[in-house]
């Protein structure tokens, strides 16, 4: 998708984007009230991503819950293209897919696109893409995922089980197809051409197990969407359903507010930084403050343009009292944006002590969430259960 003010695709995100025109562009569904209400209604409870509109678009979910609803549980799929360290918005779908995984007590598949990450890079080797993924997992295991409903692969290490339902699925997709939906050209390797293939395959293992139709749902930040759309066409096509999904949209960086990229060192905050780090790169953000204390006194700031904000907004306040009360004393110019800054590093500091603790601990956890190098999908739940 482009235009002139922002581009979402699964490579780059940039600009400020405008999540109504990226709802009709991608042709997702808005999760309105309705939605919210029924949701609730199923789930008990509402998370602030989806209040807040973090979670703002969906597909089928609406049958996925009528589903669920008749007895027809469903399983979770989302996933990681390893090409470098963690950042805070990386973990924003892996937060709501655990609290997703909590709630209604389902399985989760991850899974970790080595091969991907290893076609679209020019600089990573696979074996760096490989690494990568373990040191990744440890990042998803540390937000306490459900170590007997957890599987996280990588596609190189799982390719015995995955490959044979990828070649399925490729037959189903030409390359005008792929050049439609992801602007690949002639001179494209064909590493790239067929990749989507495999991110499609995990939607329908669970299926493959059971031997019976299992519904998927898929929690991803929209730029990924166009995978889905794909496969969401062909796996019918192949005797599965469609899979459900649910889209998330992004953090911002710190400096201005836009997608965080982990290629923009300083505007990124890495789930491995110090707190040293994390100070200087609050210190630096982009705020909606008044050029002088005296004008924000008088003026008040503006929010609405803060990343600091966005950040209490979408993951440091999401008690709902918490954030009212910071946004008034930012409107009415009670609070100078280095006071408030101080606020945002405390808080990131003690999420990351905590984090940074339990990514070490999964170093000894892993084995428990890995599967790999088994080309038998029976025996290898076996073995996980
Ligand atoms: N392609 C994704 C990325 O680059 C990784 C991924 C694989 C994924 N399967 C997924 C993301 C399912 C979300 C849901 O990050």
């Amino acid at each position: 998708m482009k235009e002139k003010s922002f581009e979402i695709t699964p490579w780059k995100v940039s600009g400020d984007i405008d999540y109504d025109r990226v709802i009709r562009e991608f042709g997702v569904s808005r999760i309105d009230e309705n939605l919210l209400k029924r949701f609730e209604k199923v789930s008990g409870e509402l998370h602030p991503f989806l209040k807040r509109g973090i979670f703002f678009a969906h597909r089928d979910l609406d049958w996925l819950l009528s589903e669920y609803e008749k007895g027809n549980e469903f399983f979770l799929y989302t996933g990681r293209g390893p090409s470098g360290k963690i950042h805070l918005g990386h973990l924003v779908p892996w937060i709501f897919t655990k609290w997703l995984q909590d709630k209604f007590d389902v399985e989760l598949w991850f899974q970790m696109t080595d091969d991907e990450k290893f076609y679209f890079n020019e600089k990573l080797s696979l074996e760096e893409t490989n690494r990568l993924a373990y040191e990744n997992a440890l990042d998803v295991i540390a937000l306490g995922f459900n170590p007997k409903k957890t599987i996280i692969f990588t596609d190189t290490d799982l390719a015995g089980a995955l490959y044979k339902y990828a070649a399925k699925i490729a037959k189903k997709i030409t390359f005008s197809m792929i050049r439609a939906s992801f602007g690949l050209k002639e001179s494209s390797n064909i590493g790239q051409i067929f990749f989507t293939s495999m991110q499609a395959v995990p939607a329908i293992l669970k299926s493959e197990i059971e031997g019976r139709n299992v519904p998927c749902l898929i929690p991803h930040a929209i730029d990924q969407d166009p995978h889905f759309r794909l496969a969401r066409d062909v796996l019918p096509k192949l005797g599965y359903y469609k899979p459900a999904s649910i889209q998330s949209g992004f953090l911002p960086g710190l400096q201005k507010v836009e997608k965080m990229s982990a290629s923009n060192e300083s505007s990124a905050i890495f789930t491995t930084d110090s707190e040293e780090e994390v100070r200087a790169k609050v210190m630096k953000a982009f705020t909606g403050g008044r050029i002088s204390v005296e004008e924000q006194r008088k003026y008040g700031g503006n929010p609405d343009i803060c990343s600091v904000y966005q950040y209490y907004y979408m993951l440091f306040m999401l008690d709902d009292s918490e954030l009212n009360n910071i946004r008034g004393k930012c409107l009415k110019g009670e609070i100078m944006c280095g006071e408030c800054k101080e606020i945002l590093i405390n808080k990131i500091n003690n999420f990351l002590k905590e984090h940074q603790r339990k990514r070490e601990e999964a170093r000894k956890e892993i084995d428990k969430y890995i599967i790999s190098e088994d080309s038998d999908l029976k025996k290898l739940l076996a073995k996980k259960r």
